[in-house]
């Protein structure tokens, strides 16, 4: 659309100009001249800069935005980009509890006031969504997805993209949006971030690719390429990944940005040196060069020997002036800098009133023995935990933008919406975590070990004193908001042992426990699930934690989450995810017993403690009536499936029915279930609704080992429940015409 306008710029442009708009250096404060790389400011004066990140504050970025526009040579805006993950100022919860919801409307709606702060604060980029697929909690990252499943993954990519874009990307509130890590990152080996990963074509094409590619339908505007291997060769500098697919493939026309220095990173991948990286990488397909500067000092000479062309520059520019063009900066290089919108439009009591009700929606209910919850409104509740009365960590892991210290603790929330006629005591009961390697190596990003001067014993003491002059013990334990994202991967995947210690003195006081579990990652709870009577995964709920966590324990939010990602009994079983081969070897029972030369192990059930989809309700549903409107469908018809959902307990609620299927005999050997569809729909206590889903030829194609998309006629067996562990089933046939 705006070929005519790109060309002529790209005319007048010198070489080094050419290359500047290539170069994403990340930003300190550089008005201030605090800039991390303190020559920022002269290479945008010298047209070397196509775009910056990591800089927060309309003002600061309209001053730098003017020195492009008053002292560059030719005058051309910047891209302003941030990681705006979950949530700008007002955070919502991480991503893989945003997922949780299984909400749409209310994902995407996260997404677009999301774009609407950062917009207002100058950000016309983000580095968002997240769709990697990963079945390993011990990835730190799992905590910034959307879990183990490339359907549902699918559905949030493509909401996320549209909450940021919105219709229309010339208006001031909408963003660039940017998928990643294209490709493959939660799968690295043993879970260690930036691990090499290794995969069949087939698995990447059934599995791990659905949702990047459901965000370049709906239209992603870039993309971000991983940092990891695909298929032995860096995904930065993979031509077979960034353009025979991506785009030759997919028809992405956006363009693709390197993540922090992975340009630079293919010399230790053992690609070759700096120069030579480089231009693999722009060969590839990579466009923009995020902070490692290969592009901007060392594809002029490459040109001059040929290892590049003045063409595959060109394409880059062009694709990048594109992106200014389409979200209008040529028009105006300041949409983005209304120095009046912040005040109006970001961490307005409106956008924290919806984080407090995404955070709730977020929640899954893991296990309420003898219904603990909801608590009662009357007595006396002791609130014991390190992460009972601390603001800090409530955001999570990738939350840039968020007021740290503003964010809603549980001891606030609790007091406040307890309520006039209970009395909250509080304890810290414990530290976090007592590995000083740990601290130090987690410090180092942040801010969230707070060490108690007091020892255990005093601290244990307290709690227990308040414990005894309670009717229920609120425990808030688990990680702190840096355990889990970029660089945190574990091998261990229980509750801090020291938190553990002080859970167990707890339950020896005989008094009811509440565990609300704060975690990045689906931990192996297993024991505490033995022994705790009620468990409330909180996930880090965001801005407005403390509210929303008391909103669920109280019952004023009925809790409907789902965990998208399963939780193993120990980390042993990892990875484990619920749409597995069957192999040639199945186990013959369903007790989990051992079995001999059997697909099994001999400690433990080859089960998880919870299965992807899981999460219950303070109310009952009772599925009857699974129907379907044939058993056969062709290439041309398609079949209902329907089923009537019951409200059988004492409350109203939400629940997510979801429908998997399972191809029977295959060319290739198939999953033992896939989601294919899911609804969540809100029923009244003692109210019944029949929910009804169409499947289709489309909805049982799958890649072959050719490669080729199709669906094979044959028996299919289509189940329906409340969690991917259902065994509510029926079946059909896909004949052919
Ligand atoms: O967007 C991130 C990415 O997810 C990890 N590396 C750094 C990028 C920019 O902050």
């Amino acid at each position: 659309q705006f070929e005519k306008q790109v060309d002529s710029i790209l005319k007048l442009m010198t070489i080094d100009e050419k290359l500047g708009q290539l170069n994403l250096p990340s930003s300190g404060d550089i008005t201030t001249g605090a800039s991390q790389s303190s020559n920022v400011a002269k290479n945008i004066e010298d047209g070397k800069v196509g775009g910056l990140f990591n800089i927060k504050g309309v003002e600061k970025i309209k001053a730098v935005q003017k020195i492009a526009m008053e002292k560059s040579r030719l005058k051309i805006p910047l891209l302003f980009a941030m990681d705006v993950i979950h949530g700008y100022e007002t955070t919502f919860p991480i991503p893989l509890g945003l997922s949780a919801s299984w909400d749409m409307d209310m994902i995407e709606k996260t997404a677009r006031m999301a774009a609407q702060e950062a917009t207002a604060d100058g950000i016309n980029w983000t580095f968002s969504p997240m769709t990697d697929i990963s079945r390993d909690p011990r990835w730190g990252r799992v905590s910034e997805g959307s879990g183990e499943d490339p359907y549902l993954g699918s559905k949030i990519a493509e909401a996320m993209v549209k909450g940021y874009q919105g219709q229309d990307l010339t208006k001031n509130n909408t963003m660039l949006a940017c998928v990643k890590h294209f490709a493959l990152y939660g799968a690295s080996e043993a879970g260690r971030d930036y691990n090499t990963v290794d995969m069949s074509k087939i698995r990447m094409y059934n599995e791990y690719f659905q949702p990047y590619k459901a965000a370049i339908d709906a239209g992603v505007a870039t993309v971000m390429a991983s940092f990891n291997e695909v298929d032995g060769i860096p995904a930065t500098g993979n031509k077979w990944l960034l353009t025979d697919l991506l785009r030759d493939d997919w028809g992405f026309n956006g363009f693709v940005v390197t993540d922090y220095t992975g340009i630079n990173e293919m010399i230790a991948h053992g690609m070759g040196n700096l120069s030579q990286v480089s231009a693999l990488a722009l060969k590839a397909g990579s466009d923009m060069d995020m902070v490692g500067e290969g592009f901007l000092t060392t594809l002029k000479a490459s040109l001059s020997t040929g290892k590049v062309t003045l063409a595959d520059i060109d394409k880059a520019v062009k694709r990048i002036l594109t992106a200014k063009y389409e979200i209008g900066l040529f028009d105006d290089p300041y949409k983005y800098c209304n120095l009046e919108r912040p005040a109006k439009e970001i961490f307005t009591q409106e956008n924290r009133a919806f984080a407090r009700k995404v955070g709730a929606e977020s929640m899954v209910l893991l296990k309420n023995e003898n219904q603990i919850l909801p608590l009662k409104r009357s007595g006396t509740i002791a609130l014991i935990g390190p992460l009972a009365n601390n603001a800090v960590n409530m955001a999570g892991t990738w939350s840039v933008a968020t007021k740290q210290t503003k964010s809603n603790p549980l001891l606030e929330g609790l007091k406040t919406v307890a309520g006039k006629h209970v009395k909250v005591l509080y304890a810290k009961g414990s530290n976090v975590d007592y590995d000083l390697e740990y601290e130090e190596r987690v410090t180092m990003f942040g801010k969230t070990i707070d060490r108690d001067k007091r020892t255990d014993k005093e601290l244990l003491d307290e709690a227990l004193k308040i414990a005894s002059k309670s009717d229920v013990i609120v425990l808030a334990i688990g990680e702190t908001a840096e355990m889990s994202g970029e660089s945190s991967s574990v091998t261990n995947l229980q509750i801090p042992q020291v938190q553990k210690d002080l859970l167990n003195a707890l339950l020896k006081t005989g008094k009811p426990v509440v565990l609300t579990l704060f975690t990045g990652r689906p931990l192996a709870i297993t024991e505490e699930n033995e022994n705790v009577p009620a468990i409330l995964n909180v996930w880090f709920p965001g801005s407005e934690a403390g509210l929303a966590i008391a909103d669920v324990l109280f019952g004023d939010v009925n809790p409907s989450g789902k965990i998208t990602a399963t939780f193993p009994m120990n980390v042993g079983q990892v990875p484990i995810f619920y749409n597995h081969k069957n192999t040639g070897r199945p186990l013959g029972n369903t007790e989990g017993k051992f079995e001999k030369f059997k697909s099994n192990y001999l400690d433990v059930r080859n089960e998880p403690l919870y299965p992807f989809g899981y999460g219950l309700s303070y109310t009952r549903f009772t599925y009857t009536n699974l129907k379907l409107s044939s058993t056969q469908i062709t290439p041309k018809t398609s079949v209902e499936v329907s089923v009537d959902v019951t409200n059988s307990g004492d409350y109203d609620g939400k629940e997510v029915v979801q429908l998997y299927i399972r191809d029977l005999v295959g060319s290739v050997t198939r999953p033992v279930k896939e989601l294919k569809g899911f609804q969540k729909i809100e029923i009244k206590k003692g109210e019944t609704k029949t929910v009804r889903f169409t499947i289709s030829e489309e909805d049982l194609k799958f890649y072959n080992s050719n490669l080729d998309f199709v669906a094979e006629p044959g028996d299919f067996e289509v189940f329906v429940g409340t969690d991917s562990a259902t065994q509510m089933k029926t079946s059909f046939q896909l004949v052919q015409d």
